[in-house]
């Protein structure tokens, strides 16, 4: 695989894309729910917050490391859970896995990953998380609890922003399908989603949702393992109490990169919010619309602990395989050092909200 000498950013990576991948897959990546007000507004907001430089600082000790649930991330910037990597690369969660390790970045595999969890386990040497969807019947939720935690895991992260699929009317005009050879390898043998037949009129309220998780079973789940359980896709302070109370031991702050319900808020704005309810309990990440450093510094001076991307990566894997991935990684790392370096902070613990300005 070729990538173009003038693939200098992760925008350029996502303009390759679009070069390269057919129109069905490419709506299905890159697709939002219904109009993609959110989608586009997750990163209208990180170009509307500014940053306010401190110069000539002392930079002899400068690093990007932190802790994260007890283990030193390198650089703050994460793999969010995204489905089927073999849509775009044969060798799929392998090879972004790998990607992953090459810059000891931390990687969270989709309970949809088109690869056994064993294996993407097994090939890297940085901490994976493993993305949790609660499954139809609760044995089915456990079997791929115990498979985690048994393939060496460090948390769980559970989705409680997509109990149904939102309105992929881009998804739907493109006609996307999977093809034969990739599909959700590791729900194999367990009890399918209901699947949404709409020809007798709406179906979501005559048992779509019969098994959706609530609060409750976050609780349970909690009980259930001795894993860190990370909520991901909460956006509402009133939810912070609650989920802490079931036992979260952290929250990212998501909508789901504007994929599921149109309309909510920018993750930049929800943020602030957020770390102020959670006043220090948990770690606090955020994804949707991360792709400049500058972008990684302003989550992290508005609170964030760390962030995750998610279309980036499969832009990258599309583009360059295992290699485009670790170098679209490095692009990333890179610029938010750079980012660091000329705001005049050294270390993490100096990013802080006196570093940006969010109302001009
Ligand atoms: C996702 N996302 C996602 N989230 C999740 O919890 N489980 C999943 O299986 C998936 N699958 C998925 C597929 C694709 C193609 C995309 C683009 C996204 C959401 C993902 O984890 C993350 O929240 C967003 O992608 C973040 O926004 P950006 O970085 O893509 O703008
Ligand atoms: C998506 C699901 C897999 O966003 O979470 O496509």
């Amino acid at each position: 695989m070729h990538i173009p000498p003038d693939t200098v950013s992760l925008d350029d990576y996502e303009r390759r894309f679009h070069e390269r991948v057919d129109a069905p897959i490419r709506a299905y990546i890159s697709g939002a729910a219904a109009d993609g007000v959110t989608q586009r507004d997750n990163r209208a907001a990180f170009d509307r917050v500014k940053l306010m430089p401190c110069a000539l600082a002392d930079f002899s000790n400068a690093s990007a490391r932190s802790i994260l649930l007890g283990e030193v991330l390198e650089s703050p910037i994460l793999i969010a859970p995204t489905a089927y990597h073999k849509l775009v690369y044969p060798a799929g969660e392998l090879a972004t896995a790998q990607a992953a390790s090459l810059t000891r970045t931390w990687m969270t595999v989709s309970t949809q990953a088109s690869t056994p969890l064993e294996e993407v386990a097994r090939i890297g040497s940085a901490p994976v998380w493993f993305q949790l969807y609660f499954q139809p019947r609760w044995e089915d939720t456990l079997t791929l609890v115990r498979r985690a935690e048994n393939a060496g895991y460090k948390a769980l992260v559970l989705t409680i922003d997509a109990t149904i699929s939102g309105v992929r009317n881009i998804e739907q005009r493109a006609g996307f399908r999977l093809p034969p050879d990739v599909r959700p390898v590791n729900l194999d043998g367990m009890a399918p989603m209901p699947t949404f037949d709409a020809r007798n009129g709406s179906p979501v309220f005559k048992g779509l949702l019969d098994n959706a998780p609530t609060w409750a079973t976050l609780q349970a789940l909690c009980r259930e393992t001795r894993l860190p359980v990370v909520v991901k896709g909460l956006l509402n302070p009133l939810d912070v109490p609650r989920a802490i109370e079931a036992g979260a031991a952290g929250i990212i702050v998501s909508n789901h990169g504007g994929r599921t319900l149109d309309t909510v808020p920018a993750t930049l704005d929800c943020l602030p919010g957020v770390v102020a309810a959670v006043n220090g309990a948990v770690p606090v990440l955020l994804d949707g619309g991360v792709r400049r450093g500058t972008d990684v510094f302003k989550a992290i001076a508005l609170g964030a602990s760390a962030v995750m991307i998610g279309q980036p990566v499969l832009h990258a894997l599309a583009v360059g395989g295992m290699p485009g991935v670790a170098h679209m990684l490095t692009l990333l790392q890179t610029e938010f050092e750079i980012a660091m370096a000329l705001m005049g902070c050294a270390t993490l613990d100096t990013i802080d909200r006196s570093k940006v300005i969010t109302a001009l």
